[in-house]
């Protein structure tokens, strides 16, 4: 029996026998940790950790948590939490995923109920993907289990997998837990964010396994135009690869631009799609995902196999969300009323993108999709060394919670994401913040250079501090 320390001194003070008598025999927290246990080892975590990333709930997270258990009350843009803005489930996926509670509570199927898998079939063949049978498709706890899934029925140690950068960092971090070494192609922000088709080519190796495609893309919110999915197709044609195709925001879209399932586009290039309730129907935490698998199964059998094995390893999905996709998939899709100009989701990206990129030194592409922007840092302007720490400082003075860049495997310091899901008063407040964090950062720097140029005149002709407070604005 464990007494918690709030119950400990309430039973102290109000000395009632019974649970005084509980509070006695209950191991004191403070007592166990004194006496420990001699045969214990040190225990640290598995070799498999050590390049594994996930810092949309890293240390700046710890420090957030901290913060809040302190009173502190925090701005949060660091994760695409739809729930905790105040966007809702749609009514009708709620009141049938209660409806169908009392036939939760059994296993199901391994690889999901009937009637959601039926939904999903239809779904894809919307979509114009061909030849998926309900044997195709799995369903997962997210699209996240099956992510991992994939990767680990897919590598063996040292099998090279294609990431785009930056990332959705579960990606990167799933393929080093599955033994894989995660090869980063380049998204070029100078083209729109857009995957470098020369720089995929480039890093196909004789270990390459598969190329993922992250469409509409986190955390650039970009949407890929179908000639480059087409492109990325042929690539992997070419090479035998298999394509992971992680669409979860695909009806997360702004002005009007279509979604291309990338399935859609061949019948023989093996290609799994992935997709949950979490972002179009703002159900992160019914955890209710799907895989489809698609293109030329004959040769992929074994690997095939390999997926049943895995999921019939963790017996199934959470059931009570399996309820829940049929119906949302199917009838009025609310999304459209979020995303259309004017809605709520359209009028707070248009606002998180203005308020950015006025502040001096930030650029950024603007998103057509998803719940994110991935603004730029001007360098020269804002000469970050550690950009986890530049956020952390951030935090601190703020109270805004941010992801820095490399949190998503971009390998400079000069980038950051945020979310744009709160409130128009909320982002204004926010912005406002991070754009007064960023000026006191800029008046500090431009003074520290004024201090060395006057040291080194030499210095002075490669950028006066006029010129640089000119850049800086
Ligand atoms: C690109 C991308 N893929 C997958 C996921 C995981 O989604 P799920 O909640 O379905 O596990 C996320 C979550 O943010 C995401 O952004």
């Amino acid at each position: 029996m464990n007494i918690s320390g709030g119950w400990r001194q309430a039973a102290i003070i109000g000395r009632h026998p019974v649970i005084n008598d509980l509070v006695d025999q209950a191991p004191d927290p403070a007592r166990r940790a004194s006496h420990g246990n001699p045969s214990m080892k040190t225990l640290k975590k598995s070799s498999k950790l050590a390049h594994v990333l996930y810092d949309i709930r890293g240390p700046i997270m710890d420090r957030a948590k901290q913060m809040e258990d302190e009173g502190q009350h925090l701005i949060k843009l660091n994760i695409g939490n739809l729930a905790a803005f105040g966007f809702d489930a749609p009514e009708e996926v709620q009141l049938d995923m209660i409806r169908n509670l009392p036939n939760s509570a059994g296993y199901s199927d391994s690889k999901g109920i009937f009637a959601a898998r039926k939904a999903v079939m239809h779904y894809t063949q919307a979509q114009g993907t061909q030849g998926v049978t309900l044997d195709d498709i799995y369903l997962g706890n997210g699209a996240s289990d099956l992510i991992a899934m994939a990767t680990n029925a897919l590598l063996d140690d040292g099998d090279e997998l294609l990431l785009p950068a930056p990332d959705y960092p579960l990606w990167t971090a799933v393929t080093s837990l599955s033994g894989g070494s995660p090869v980063h192609y380049l998204c070029d922000e100078a083209n729109g964010w857009i995957p470098d088709l020369d720089d995929i080519r480039a890093k196909i190796t004789p270990r390459t396994k598969g190329i993922v495609v992250i469409n509409p893309n986190n955390p650039t919110g970009v949407l890929y135009p179908d000639d480059v999915l087409r492109g990325i197709v042929d690539i992997a044609r070419e090479f035998g690869l298999v394509i992971l195709a992680d669409e979860v925001y695909d009806k997360v879209l702004y002005d009007d631009v279509q979604h291309t399932a990338l399935a859609s586009l061949s019948t023989d290039v093996l290609t799994l799609t992935f997709n949950s309730l979490s972002k179009s129907y703002r159900a992160c935490g019914y955890r209710a995902g799907w895989m489809v698998v698609s293109g030329d199964k004959g040769a992929a059998r074994d690997y095939i196999e390999g997926l049943d094995m895995l999921a019939n390893m963790r017996l199934c999905a959470n059931v009570p969300g399996q309820w829940a996709i049929q119906t949302a998939l199917g009838g009025y899709q609310s999304i459209n009323d979020l995303v259309r100009e004017g809605g709520r989701l359209h009028r707070q990206r248009e606002l998180a993108y203005e308020l950015i990129t006025a502040i001096p030194g930030v650029t950024c592409v603007k998103p057509q999709a998803a719940l994110y922007m991935f603004p730029r840092l001007d360098p020269e302007v804002y000469p970050i060394q550690d950009d986890r720490q530049f956020f952390l400082q951030l935090l601190e003075a703020t109270r805004v919670m941010l992801v820095q860049g490399t949190g998503f495997n971009w390998s400079r310091p000069d980038h950051f994401r945020i979310v744009f899901l709160p409130h128009e008063a909320d982002l204004r407040e926010a912005i406002g913040r991070i754009a007064k964090f960023l000026g006191d950062y800029r008046a500090k720097h431009a003074k520290q250079r004024l201090v060395s140029v006057d040291a080194d005149p030499a210095e002075q002709a490669v950028d006066s501090p006029v010129k640089l407070a000119a850049k800086a604005g």
